[in-house]
């Protein structure tokens, strides 16, 4: 009985597996290893202050990142900045103060600034506002191997412009095969050497899309490790129980489950 719910169960993830990538293929989006992705992924803080970087010098002149108070850029299991870091970061930006009914240089304790642009949507929320990779009726069991998906649709945006464009009601639109409809507003952000990082890593177009990309997965799940963390405990647990109970099931039941097959 036991070996047949394994079996099944084995199926059933391998099948699941096979769906997504079909799924993920159709959608023109690419699967991108990630390091926070598994039960046992984490953020990489050097990647998130990489992205940082990249979101800072290209993406913020139009997307803003308003949900995102800026101290959590000196959180652990977060890009790490340390405090300093993160003041002299807060005080590129200038903020609305109601009290002073002026601007003043941003603090910590303030929030990334809303979208530049009106039509560029905030980014807080983008990468997981877009997951994907859901897997058979929704069960979201790919998500258990792969990511949500969210951070590969950023990736794939990212590198998905074919050079195509065309005016449509005085906008121009960009060809991109990773977008619904194929045709993007938003002109190709990243050419490859947008950046120079201060670690020498290379700043070539896929790279810094993955790095924008994993910054904006932490922007959106700041909590990713402390929830897989607990998770992680709840199932050890859980499992632990599991076997406690069995045994004392088994312990409690003996006397009467031997009397009956004396009798049968
Ligand atoms: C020149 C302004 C501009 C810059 C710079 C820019 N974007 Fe955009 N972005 C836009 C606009 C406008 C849209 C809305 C496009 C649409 O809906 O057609 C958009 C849409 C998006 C979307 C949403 C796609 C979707 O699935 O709806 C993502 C993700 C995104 N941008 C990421 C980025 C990242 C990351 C960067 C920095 C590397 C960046 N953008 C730089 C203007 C910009």
């Amino acid at each position: 009985m036991f070996k047949t719910i394994t079996l099944s169960a084995i199926a059933a993830l391998a099948l699941s597996a096979g769906a997504a990538f079909a799924a993920g293929e159709e959608a023109h989006t690419e699967d991108t290893d990630f390091s926070f992705e598994g039960p046992f992924g984490a953020f990489d803080e050097h990647q998130l202050q990489r992205g940082l970087q990249v979101y800072t010098e290209v993406c913020a002149a139009c997307h803003g990142l308003q949900y995102v108070a800026i101290r959590t850029l000196a959180d652990e299991g977060g890009p790490h900045l340390p405090e300093d870091q993160v003041r002299a970061y807060a005080a590129n930006f200038d903020v609305f103060d109601a009290e002073l009914d002026d601007f003043r240089p941003a603090t910590p304790n303030d929030h990334f600034p809303k979208s530049n642009v009106s039509n560029a949507p905030d980014l807080s929320l983008m990468a997981k506002a877009r997951a994907g990779f859901h897997g058979p009726y929704g069960t979201g069991i790919n998500q258990f191997f792969k990511g949500i998906g969210g951070p590969e649709h950023i990736v794939s945006i990212l590198t998905g412009y074919t050079g195509e464009t065309k005016e449509q009601a005085g906008t121009t639109f960009y060809e991109n095969h990773a977008f619904p409809g194929g045709w993007i507003s938003m002109p190709p952000p990243l050419v490859g050497d947008d950046v120079t990082y201060a670690d020498g890593h290379s700043a070539d177009l896929h790279h810094e899309a993955e790095d924008v990309a994993a910054f904006l997965m932490w922007a959106a799940e700041p909590k990713m490790m402390a929830r897989k963390h607990t998770g992680f405990a709840a199932v050890l647990f859980l499992i632990i129980l599991s076997v406690l109970l069995y045994l004392t099931n088994k312990r409690i039941w003996a006397p009467y489950k031997g009397k009956h097959k004396a009798s049968t």
